[in-house]
């Protein structure tokens, strides 16, 4: 693991740019994420576009997870999620882009993200943390060798998550479909970024831990081009990096 030690959240996402510009060419395939930890990253991609007008024609992305049972178009889907923070403003067709699917035959969807990505070679993949070291949504005990399937969220995840629906009078979704840690290793290039001190438990067991299912993230010590950049928060923790 390259391991990039930062301030903050907003030397997290420029470092993250740097890293990520490499990749922005045409014909390459992303690996992209959602929740928090991206939108820095993303707001600069956008910028640059805006400013530079860095062509996403012929990009190709593949997002981790969506939440089993939202409409599309939910403010919280991730489907919607990427369309308002990154497709919509960078111009990428809409073919161009994928999302599993959390509605209808989940299986089926599942198996269908599964043989497309076969054909793929993702050049990198953007990943954040969870607090309890997942990573998609490979929550604790996920089997590392599996690819993309339906898991129910842990009590932790629902309750970090709980902010973005509070405001909507819902609750975080049960489950997700999401890429398993099979799915992740496959990727060329891995890019995981971290802030926050509620990240550092799950940093230290990413980084010093045993390789072990309790923390998925861990496997990432296995991959041989990963990237990890953390804040001082997160990686507070750290005894021996
Ligand atoms: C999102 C994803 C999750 C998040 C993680 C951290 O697509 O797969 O693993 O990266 O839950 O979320 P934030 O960034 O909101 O702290």
């Amino acid at each position: 693991m390259k391991i990039i030690r930062v301030k903050n959240y907003e030397e997290a996402s420029e470092k993250a740019y740097e890293v990520m510009k490499e990749f922005i060419k045409p014909g390459a395939v992303l690996g992209l994420a959602t929740g928090s930890t991206p939108l820095g990253l993303y707001a600069l991609m956008v910028k640059d576009h805006e400013e530079n007008g860095t062509d996403y024609s012929q990009i190709r992305t593949f997002n981790l997870d969506e939440y089993v049972g939202l409409p599309l178009h939910h403010r919280e889907s991730y489907y919607s999620f990427m369309h308002t923070n990154l497709f919509n403003k960078v111009g990428i067709p809409e073919e161009n882009t994928h999302v599993p699917g959390g509605l209808g035959d989940l299986e089926a969807n599942c198996k269908a993200y599964d043989e497309m990505l076969a054909k793929e070679s993702v050049d990198i993949q953007l990943l954040g943390i969870g607090a309890d070291g997942h990573i998609g949504f490979n929550e604790p005990g996920t089997p590392f060798n599996l690819g993309t399937h339906v898991t129910d969220l842990t009590e932790q995840t629902r309750k970090d998550n709980q902010r973005f629906f509070n405001d909507l009078g819902e609750e975080t979704p049960t489950q997700a479909v999401t890429m398993g840690p099979a799915t992740i290793m496959a990727a060329k290039n891995v890019l995981l970024i971290a802030t926050g001190e509620n990240k550092a438990e799950a940093i230290k067991g990413m980084i010093e831990g045993p390789v072990s299912e309790e923390c998925q993230a861990s496997l990432l010590q296995n991959h041989p081009s990963c990237t990890v950049i953390i804040d001082e928060g997160a990686g507070k923790l750290l005894e021996n990096h």
